[in-house]
């Protein structure tokens, strides 16, 4: 039986970080400007934790400056408008990130919108989510990015391929769709409330899998020789208390009847940080005087 063949996330990501880390050297050398990045964690949920630890160790690795905030729980949104404020005015910090979730007391809405667009290395404000719709240059939501990278490292030229992308969210997957309509796919958004979804799914020659659900997407619904990307990242319980990371694409299904996939963990996650450093590279140069 052939398998398809595997997408290496952590390869790729590495070269991508290797290639930062000279842009950062010379933009230092030739400008005396130092990238800096802004984390900014409210609470202390585990998961988020680890995220904004390791964002921080790629950013310093990438001769970037990190600034890491962490804020407790009980934070007021007023507080964090106001640290925000105090970020967008500090010539040293070219990036901003505020770790999501946020706590409930906290519209977040309101947040993401008072970070300077051109800070908003997340390309969660709405001005870059409106610049990317009507193809002007702004920053791009790193996770969608990533995923476009990985494709193209199968599929140099995606023009004219059915993507399909399943999940709706404005963290990947409206930014995605909408990365691969300006690639020329023919874009299909599906989502957990469309009728018939294995046979929407069965048109895909690129699969974007960002559902959010263990092992959703099964094996046969899967079009043969079909380039799967699986954005999903679910901790699903083990007997003796053990867990295991899985996305949403079966696996071991799928690696029977597609032509490429990503692993998770080891595919789209790498990518994230990878294309975060970029953004605050790309930052930093666009804030040269
Ligand atoms: N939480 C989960 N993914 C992300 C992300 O890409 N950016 C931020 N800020 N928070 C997240």
């Amino acid at each position: 039986m052939t398998r398809a063949q595997l997408i290496d996330g952590k390869v790729i990501a590495l070269e991508l970080r290797k290639k930062i880390r000279e842009e950062t050297a010379a933009l230092i050398k030739q400008h005396d400007v130092k990238p800096g990045l802004a984390v900014v964690l409210v609470g202390e949920d585990p998961a988020s934790s680890v995220y904004v630890r390791n964002k921080g160790i790629a950013t310093k690795k990438a001769g970037m400056e990190s600034f890491t905030h962490q804020l407790p729980a009980d934070t007021s949104e007023r507080d964090l408008l106001q640290l925000v404020a105090q970020l967008n005015q500090d010539a040293s910090v070219h990036g901003i990130l505020v770790q999501l979730p946020l706590p409930k007391q906290i519209d977040t809405d309101k947040v993401l919108q008072a970070i300077d667009p051109d800070k908003d290395v997340d390309g969660f404000h709405p001005i870059n989510a409106g610049r990317l719709m009507t193809g002007q240059p702004g920053h791009v939501p790193c996770t969608p990015k990533g995923c476009v990278m990985l494709a193209k490292s199968v599929l140099p030229d995606l023009t004219g391929l059915e993507a399909v992308v399943v999940g709706r969210s404005n963290i990947v997957g409206k930014p995605v769709a909408q990365l691969l309509l300006n690639e020329n796919c023919t874009v299909t958004i599906a989502h957990s409330r469309t009728k018939d979804l294995a046979s929407v799914i069965q048109r895909a020659d690129l699969l974007i899998a960002a559902v959010g659900l263990p092992e959703f997407i099964r094996g046969d619904w899967i079009k043969p020789g079909a380039c799967i990307i699986d954005v999903g990242i679910n901790r699903i319980d083990l007997e003796d208390s053990k867990t295991r990371l899985v996305g949403d694409v079966a696996f071991n299904e799928a690696v029977a009847v597609a032509g490429s996939i990503t692993p998770v963990p080891g595919g789209v996650g790498p990518m994230t940080i990878a294309m975060l450093l970029v953004n605050t590279l790309d930052a930093a140069k666009r804030q040269i005087r």
